[in-house]
């Protein structure tokens, strides 16, 4: 097993599935967490984070949290706070942040580790895409040192905010837009593969039953989403931002193929929707990593499995 730590950000707006994917990579024993950046999505950047400050205190892990932006590029702010509740995280007693927020602008510290690291940071990205879409007008250079994006965000043929369209995606098109056409390689887990990634109550009662307070904020953050989730017929919780997580800890977990993505950002109702010519005839140069499928009963064994660090 190769030992060596990989340099990872997460930039993120928790956000209750956010907050699950930031346990997962806090004790990551693969991953050298070296910031959690974040930025306005699910809630207002206030929200968002401190929620990153208090999983993090949560978590038992103190690394720099760097507040980004509060708005996308263009276009007005959308939430979901219908979804994770007004605080972001479903009002849940989670503790009081045990360090501060850093001074350092989240694009500012998303290219200097990119720069230390000389092309080895991976990002993985869970919110809009607007902190990337900055630090790549500001930083014109940072295409050559950042390995990866693992995103979620997209879908190949549907929406959650609109028909069109997924959250993140939706709530920064034209961010998104610059991350596909930057060059650096992404990965991009949307609706498809993460209505399969989903946990049902029986997958939560045993998270639940690790007896720990990390296990059991995350499987009160993944309870309410099997009910909201069964009006898509989902029959469970899909786990959105830890499948971006988790494709980026264990990929052999999952199905995907090589295509291009673009995004619409001009569609009167269609603006947000991530365009994948995985079979036209166009045969545009492939510039994505699209995720498919998943071994759910995998899946499940390793959100389990990663959790139980915790106690
Ligand atoms: O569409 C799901 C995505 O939107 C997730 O990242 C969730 O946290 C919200 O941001
Ligand atoms: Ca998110």
């Amino acid at each position: 097993m190769n030992t060596e730590k990989r340099p990872v950000i997460l930039d993120c707006d928790p956000g209750i599935d956010d907050a699950v994917a930031l346990l997962l990579a806090a004790r990551a024993p693969e991953l050298d967490l070296r910031a959690v950046t974040v930025v306005a999505g699910n809630v207002g950047l206030a929200h968002t984070s401190r929620n990153a400050l208090r999983v993090l205190t949560l978590a038992g892990v103190e690394v720099p949290v760097c507040a980004g932006a509060s708005g996308p590029l263009f276009g007005p702010v959308v939430t979901a706070d219908e979804v994770h509740g007004a605080d972001g995280l479903l009002g849940l007693p989670v503790p009081e942040p045990a360090f501060p927020l850093s001074e350092e602008p989240a694009w500012d510290a998303l290219y200097r580790e990119a720069r230390a690291w000389g092309g080895a940071l991976e990002v993985v990205a869970t919110g809009p895409l607007t902190n990337l879409g900055v630090a790549l007008a500001k930083y014109s250079d940072l295409p050559r040192y950042l390995r990866r994006i693992v995103l979620m965000g997209g879908a190949t043929d549907f929406g959650n905010t609109t028909p069109a369209a997924e959250f993140n995606i939706y709530a920064d098109p034209e961010a998104a837009e610059m991350v596909f056409r930057s060059g650096i390689p992404v990965v991009m887990c949307g609706l498809d593969v993460t209505h399969k990634a989903y946990l049902t109550h029986a997958d939560i009662d045993r998270i639940e039953a690790l007896g720990t307070p990390q296990a059991s904020f995350a499987a009160a953050t993944m309870r309410c989403g099997v009910e909201w989730h069964e009006k898509f017929l989902v029959p469970g919780a899909p786990m959105h931002d830890p499948c971006a997580m988790l494709y980026a800890l264990e990929p052999e977990l999952f199905t995907s193929l090589h295509c291009w993505v673009g995004v619409e950002c001009r569609g009167a109702i269609t603006r947000g929707r991530t365009v994948t010519d995985a079979y036209s005839d166009a045969k545009r140069d492939p510039n994505t990593e699209l995720v498919t499928d998943v071994d759910r009963a995998a899946f499940v064994e390793a959100m389990t499995a990663r959790l139980a660090v915790y106690g």
